[in-house]
């Protein structure tokens, strides 16, 4: 891996997205590394958990990377674009949480990469935005579709055809972000949050990811039926049992993933 780092925290892993002198910019070869992180974490049960940041204290990502867009033309473009859409779809589809620590630009494919997660943090001077439209392009790695389902039609238009930049509070206030923080209570703020997620049950939260992520695509009858087929599996495991008895047993449960 030349253009991420990955380091794994007491089961939480952090991907850093590392190449500071283009703001940690997306090339295929970066966003390659990090679609073969999550596929080498998905099987690896030392990950529980995923944090994406990006490095230095002015970046989480500034986008994709605008020297290699530049040379696409109609079908490099739609491959640039498909590659792209294939490994974000890898992300929200983890079956372990996955936090965006948005730590500053988070612009273009760096906002999708974002939107990609399931929770995002932001510190107080992360800026986002889907500025594509000022280079002539439209979001390519998801951005339309997962902008215009989190934020609604009317608040993802108003930012896809601005092209604007908003700053974390305005970000938090719309539902772009999860929270707000400071930039040095950031990854401790992602980390207890991780570890939060962590000490629930593990298949339930992956059946929750597995129902919310995959249920909200379907049509609502199929999506409370996936629900209550994930609730019904989890019935039949010991982690269930352990979680309820812990209950009653007015003690913390102690969760084995089985
Ligand atoms: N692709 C390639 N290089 C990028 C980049 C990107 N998406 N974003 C930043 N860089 C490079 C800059 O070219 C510059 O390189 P240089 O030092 O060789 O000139 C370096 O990163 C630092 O960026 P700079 O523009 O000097 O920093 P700034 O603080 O003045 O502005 C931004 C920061 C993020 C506002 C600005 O870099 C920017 O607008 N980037 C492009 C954002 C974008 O349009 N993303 C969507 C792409 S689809």
């Amino acid at each position: 891996m030349e253009n991420i780092k990955t380091e794994n925290k007491d089961g939480i892993l952090i991907i850093t997205v590392d190449r500071p002198k283009v703001l940690n910019a997306l090339n295929a070869q970066t966003i390659a590394e990090i679609g073969e992180a999550f596929h080498v974490a998905r099987f690896d049960e030392a990950v529980k958990a995923v944090i994406l940041t990006g490095a230095g204290e002015k970046a989480f990502v500034a986008g994709a990377d605008i020297n290699e867009l530049a040379q696409c033309n109609a079908i490099t473009g739609k491959t640039t674009a498909e590659k792209g859409q294939r490994i974000f779809i890898a992300i929200e589809r983890f079956p372990k949480p996955v936090i965006a620590a948005v730590n500053g630009f988070a612009l273009g494919g760096g906002c999708e990469l974002a939107l990609a997660c399931h929770i995002r943090i932001a510190s107080e001077n992360a800026k986002l935005g889907l500025p594509e439209v000022t280079l002539g392009i439209i979001p390519g790695y998801g951005g339309t579709q997962r902008m215009a389902r989190l934020l609604g039609k009317g608040k993802a238009l108003e930012l896809i055809l601005s092209g604007d930049r908003i700053d974390a509070s305005e970000a938090e206030r719309i539902g772009l972000v999860n929270k707000v923080v400071p930039l040095d209570q950031l990854m401790q703020t992602c980390e207890e949050l991780a570890r939060r997620i962590m000490s629930r049950g593990p298949l339930a939260v992956t059946a929750a990811i597995e129902a919310v992520m995959s249920g909200s695509e379907m049509p609502f009858e199929e999506g409370q039926f996936l629900e209550a087929t994930l609730f019904g599996l989890l019935c039949a495991t010991e982690d269930t049992k352990e979680g309820m008895k812990a209950f009653i047993e007015k003690r913390a449960a102690q969760f084995k993933g089985a």
